[in-house]
Parts: C-alpha cells; sequence; structure tokens
C-alpha cells in the first residue's frame, strides 16, 4: 500500500454542438473508495468508452423529459484501476472526463481511555501542495467544544492528534485535502473512522408510583453507532404498539437519534417491578457489550410526595463528558453510590447501576439513600468509570 499510484484522465472538449455533461467539471480528482456519477446527454444517441472499450459499470441510459438520450455513468467505491479517460460519444463528437484517483492508506484509529489518539489523512500522493481540514458531522474540529485538557491539536500535515480524548469523541472524521488545479481550489474528502466500543451510562434513579407511567432513557457512546437492546429479570423485552413496553427513539446517542434508547409503560402494575438491563452491542465487537441495569420498585402507596436523595446524581452523560481523568470519576462512582446505586461488574467491567424507582415513600422518609448503599451492594473499587480503562480494555476482544 505503500505505493502511490496516480492516474489522470484528461478532459478534452470536442466540438459537438448537442451532447453535454452534468456535472460540467471535466476533470476528477478522487481518493479511493469515493463515488463519482456523470450524466451525458444529447439528441442523438450516445455512448460511453474508457480506452476502446467500455467502462467497469454499465452506464444507464434514459430519455429526458425534453426528449434528449442521456446516459448515466455511475462509479462507487472507486479504485485507481478506475483512473482514465471516459468519453462520451455521439455522432457529432464527444466530452471526456479524466479521472484520477488517488492511493489513500485506510486509516482507523480505536478510542483506548487516557491515551490520545492520532488520526492521519492517509493520503500517498505528494505531487501536489495539500492543505488538510478536519472535520467531524460537517463541523470543523476547530469549533467542537473540548473541556479541561481535551485538545484537538492539527499537525497541519494531515495529522490529527486528539488530546485526553473521551469515548463521545469517537466517530467519523473526515480529512478535507484542499489543493489547487489550473487556479481553482479543489479538494478530496476522506473519511477517517474513530472507533469505540459502545458504553451504556449510568441510569438515573427516579420514582414512579402504581398507576403512574414508567419511562427509562439509555444513554449509548461508541462507533460505529451501536444497537440498543432491553431486558427485564433477564428476559428480552419486545416492544410494539400493543405491547406492555413501548421502546421509542431518544436523542441519547452522543446527542443524536437512538432506535429503542426509550423504554415506556404506561399506568405501571406491581409486575412493572424488577431489573430493567438496557444493552448494547455493534457488529463491529460482536461478543461484546455494555450493560446497565436499574432497579424498579412498584410503590403501591401514594403518601405524599418523593423528594428523595435519589435524583441527586449529576448527568451521566455530563460525566461522561467531563470525566477528563481518573480522579474526576472517582467522585462520580462515589456520588453515584450516594443516589442508591449499586455496581455490579457486568460486561467486562462495566457497572450496573441499580437504582428505587417508585421505592416506598415509607423507606425514604425513614433513612433516604441507606437502602441500597449498603457495604455489600456498594460498587467495586474495580468498577470503571465511564470511559474508564476496563471499560474498553481488558473485556474488548481483538478487532476481527
Ligand atoms: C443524472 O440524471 C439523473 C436522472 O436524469 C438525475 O437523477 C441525476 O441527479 C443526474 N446526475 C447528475 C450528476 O447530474
Ligand atoms: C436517442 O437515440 C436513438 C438512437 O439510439 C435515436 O433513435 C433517438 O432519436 C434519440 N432520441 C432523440 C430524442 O433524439
Ligand atoms: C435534459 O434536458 C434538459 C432540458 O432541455 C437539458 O438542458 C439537459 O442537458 C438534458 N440532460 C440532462 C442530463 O439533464
Ligand atoms: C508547493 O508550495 C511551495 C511553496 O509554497 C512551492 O515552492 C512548491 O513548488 C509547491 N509544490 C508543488 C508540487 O506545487
Ligand atoms: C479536568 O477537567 C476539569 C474541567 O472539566 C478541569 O477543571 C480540570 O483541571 C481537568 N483536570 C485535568 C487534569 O486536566
Ligand atoms: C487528574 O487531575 C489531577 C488534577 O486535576 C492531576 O493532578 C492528576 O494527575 C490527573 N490524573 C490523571 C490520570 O490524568
Ligand atoms: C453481555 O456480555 C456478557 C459478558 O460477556 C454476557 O454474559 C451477556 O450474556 C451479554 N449479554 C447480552 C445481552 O449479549
Amino acid at each position: 500500500m505503500e505505493k502511490e499510484t496516480l492516474i489522470c484522465f484528461l478532459l478534452i472538449i470536442a466540438a459537438g454542438e448537442c451532447i453535454e455533461i452534468s456535472p460540467s467539471q471535466s476533470v476528477y480528482t478522487v481518493a479511493e473508495g469515493s463515488h463519482i456519477q456523470v450524466n451525458c446527454s444529447s439528441k442523438y444517441s450516445i455512448s460511453w468508452t474508457k480506452g476502446t472499450g467500455p467502462p467497469r459499470t454499465r452506464p444507464v441510459a434514459t430519455v429526458n423529459s425534453s426528449g434528449d438520450n442521456v446516459s448515466t455513468l455511475t462509479l462507487r467505491y472507486l479504485e485507481q484501476s478506475d483512473s482514465g479517460t471516459y468519453r462520451c460519444t455521439d455522432q457529432e463528437g464527444e466530452r471526456v472526463v479524466e479521472l484520477q484517483v488517488l492511493s489513500v492508506r485506510p486509516q482507523e484509529v480505536e478510542f483506548e481511555p487516557f491515551k490520545d489518539a492520532e488520526l492521519g489523512c492517509g493520503l500517498e500522493d505528494t505531487s501536489k501542495n495539500y492543505t488538510y481540514i478536519w472535520t467531524k458531522g460537517y463541523l470543523p474540529v476547530a469549533d467542537i467544544p473540548v473541556q479541561g485538557n481535551q485538545a484537538y491539536v492539527d499537525h497541519g500535515n494531515g495529522l490529527l492528534e486528539i488530546k485526553h480524548p473521551l469515548r463521545s469523541f469517537a466517530g467519523l472524521y473526515v480529512c478535507v485535502a484542499q489543493f489547487e488545479d489550473n487556479g481553482k481550489q479543489r479538494s478530496i474528502d476522506i473519511d477517517v473512522k474513530y472507533y469505540a466500543t459502545p458504553q451504556v451510562l449510568p441510569f438515573e434513579s427516579k420514582d414512579v408510583v402504581l398507576g403512574e407511567t414508567l419511562t427509562i432513557e439509555c444513554r449509548v457512546l461508541g462507533y460505529p453507532k451501536p444497537r440498543v437492546t432491553w431486558y427485564k429479570d433477564g428476559e428480552p423485552i419486545v416492544g410494539g404498539d400493543e405491547a406492555r413496553y413501548k421502546l421509542q427513539t431518544a436523542n441519547t446517542y452522543n446527542g443524536e437519534q437512538m432506535e429503542n434508547a426509550r423504554l415506556q409503560r404506561d399506568s405501571v402494575d406491581l409486575d412493572d417491578g424488577g431489573k430493567y438491563a438496557c444493552v448494547a452491542k455493534t457488529d463491529k465487537w460482536l461478543t461484546f457489550n455494555s450493560t446497565q441495569e436499574i432497579l424498579v420498585r412498584v410503590n403501591e402507596a401514594t403518601v405524599g410526595t418523593s423528594t428523595d436523595s435519589s435524583n441527586t446524581r449529576t448527568s451521566s452523560e455530563d460525566e461522561g463528558d467531563s470525566d477528563n481523568n481518573s480522579t474526576t470519576t472517582t467522585d462520580t462512582e462515589s456520588s453515584s453510590s450516594n443516589a442508591l446505586a449499586i455496581g455490579l461488574g457486568v460486561a467486562g467491567g462495566v457497572c450496573v447501576f441499580m437504582a428505587a424507582v417508585g421505592a416506598g415513600v415509607y423507606f425514604k422518609e425513614r433513612r433516604p439513600g441507606q437502602l441500597y448503599a449498603s457495604p455489600d451492594n456498594a460498587p467495586p473499587a474495580s468498577v470503571p468509570p465511564d470511559n474508564g480503562p476496563q471499560a474498553a480494555g481488558s473485556a474488548v476482544p481483538p478487532q476481527n
């Protein structure tokens, strides 16, 4: 892969008056793996050729609304061998498209807690003076908010360093390599994947009373985007309009939409008490999952309103985004045990929080916070924090 191959197609605009291409762009410089589409239209019958034969993919021929013959050439997942000169010809002339497919070393980086990351553009072409811009979700990295000692350091040579990243930094980055071509500014987009194993963030505690609505939202990090499933007392929950539980989409994947992330049960009854688990998995790591549990207790009594201590935790999402080192996360752990949370080692050390939902007012009034905070139930010392080493370390199988 170190050998760079560079093939160029030259556009020659021939004299044909009625033949046209769209886009009118005649020179393409693109990265391996990208796609292009070019329409050629004429009053006459037209055909695409590459060299002396047809192109790799057969162009699609249609007739325009204005009655023109149109031939659409679509080249997907471009390879260097697709480089060359493409000609669209009719009886009067031709249009020529020059295609240059640049060799790119595929870049894939995996998130490791407490370790700086380096994303490389992987463009091996040195024939041009490239300038590089890094984006994530169309946002230049310079515009992505960071906290504390987190930082994006753009080395300017196609290398982006991420200092003190969190799992939420994972995702699809695009290296935009800009260059000048005959006085015109052009650019090549190169995808760079920054992977992270799934992580379900700890639940916030909540109360529910018989007859009320129970809503639990599962918040998830990781890239590629994980899938979420639910379990109650170890049994899979099947959602649906007619089902006992509704599973809905919510903005809980790094603030983006996540299918099935919200579990809702209207008019809770006693059978709804139990242990609910949200499990996040992705096809990239088939045997790995991240799990969080929450203990729901259904309270028959409606005595008083509960303003208990179980909602005192800070948002786990904030934790996930502000844990810049282990000191911070230790605090998080102790605050979560204050919040009636129990940590258990699950799925390679991801902690499980059980929170009292709708626990009897009786209990809360007498000794709030103590019900689940006994030493036996306290989070084990080895429980990793969000983004902690074990969260992605020991339990992560080797890639592939
Ligand atoms: C080519 O033509 C098709 C239909 O005529 C249209 O949908 C498509 O957007 C066109 N593509 C370009 C690159 O002009
Ligand atoms: C499209 O090409 C065919 C020949 O392949 C020709 O017979 C036809 O007239 C052309 N269509 C138009 C609108 O000119
Ligand atoms: C289709 O028809 C329009 C309208 O006449 C024309 O301008 C265009 O070049 C034709 N071809 C394509 C690919 O749109
Ligand atoms: C790149 O830019 C430098 C100075 O800006 C120039 O000397 C050099 O010739 C350029 N190289 C290419 C390949 O354009
Ligand atoms: C961690 O982040 C907080 C703010 O988010 C900051 O005050 C603190 O100094 C950071 N710690 C380190 C070691 O950078
Ligand atoms: C965490 O932050 C504190 C100060 O904010 C710093 O002294 C300590 O070295 C940091 N620990 C790690 C693992 O970065
Ligand atoms: C999650 O992973 C743990 C540990 O490998 C395993 O015991 C459990 O069955 C998995 N759960 C699901 C739903 O895949």
